[in-house]
């Protein structure tokens, strides 16, 4: 996992982000607290971050979805790309983290714009379909743990009308997806995961290499 775009070196990498990144400051302040912590390595990188509110504003989405919020940068970016009237279905099943985000998603405005479940993300993902939510969302962003990849995006692929667009992070995997040294399960997850996705035709698809690799899934 990578908080940066991998393959870039140092240098190039900060001249990105010093000609591109446009981080509002209770971003800054979300991204500087997270970092303290030992397992920032998670946190969605901000050029990946303002990305996804770039693919917010240009699908025009408004009803979104979230698996894997963690401290809550990703979802507070694509929060603040919706339209007033967006709403943001977030799922994580850590309560500490994530009463961290709703702490900062408060600061920064966009609290009332995301339904927060705290929970497991297969269960909560049911739920949704049997509560009648198939069709519902423009967009969705998986970010949870690999080894269920493809239930959640089995799950999305019905949540998600078609024409929406389903974000499926960390497809690069620091690179351990191309060296055969590597073979623990979410290494072979998501090894799978992309190979299955590759043959997929209910889905138009793109591997990004931006931060740890984000392929775009378009339903037809
Ligand atoms: C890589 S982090 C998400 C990063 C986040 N998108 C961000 O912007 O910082 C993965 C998250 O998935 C959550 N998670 C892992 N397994 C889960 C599960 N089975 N159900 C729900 N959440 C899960 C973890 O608690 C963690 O917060």
């Amino acid at each position: 996992m990578s908080r940066k775009t991998i393959g870039l070196p140092g240098p190039l990498y900060r001249y990105l982000l010093d000609n591109s990144l446009r981080e509002p400051e209770g971003l800054q302040s979300l991204r500087a607290e997270t970092a303290t912590r030992p397992d920032a390595r998670m946190q969605t990188a901000p050029e990946q971050g303002q990305f996804m509110a770039m693919l917010v504003r240009l699908t025009g989405a408004v009803n979104a979805l979230e698996i894997g919020v963690y401290t809550g940068y990703s979802a507070a970016c694509v929060a603040l790309a919706l339209p007033p009237e967006g709403r943001l279905t977030a799922i994580d099943a850590d309560p500490e983290t994530s009463a961290t985000a709703l702490r900062h998603w408060r600061e920064l405005g966009v609290a009332d714009k995301i339904d927060l479940h705290v929970g497991d993300a297969t269960a909560e993902l049911d739920r949704l379909l049997a509560a009648g939510a198939p069709d519902r969302f423009d967009f969705a962003f998986i970010d949870a743990d690999k080894v269920n990849y493809p239930g959640y995006f089995e799950r999305c692929l019905t949540l998600v009308r078609p024409g929406g667009l389903i974000c499926i992070d960390n497809v690069l995997w620091s690179g351990r997806v191309a060296d055969p040294a590597h073979d623990d399960p979410s290494t072979r997850a998501i090894r799978a995961f992309n190979k299955a996705l590759h043959t997929d035709e209910r889905v138009d698809i793109s591997l990004v290499p931006i931060a740890d690799g984000l392929t775009l899934a378009r339903r037809k």
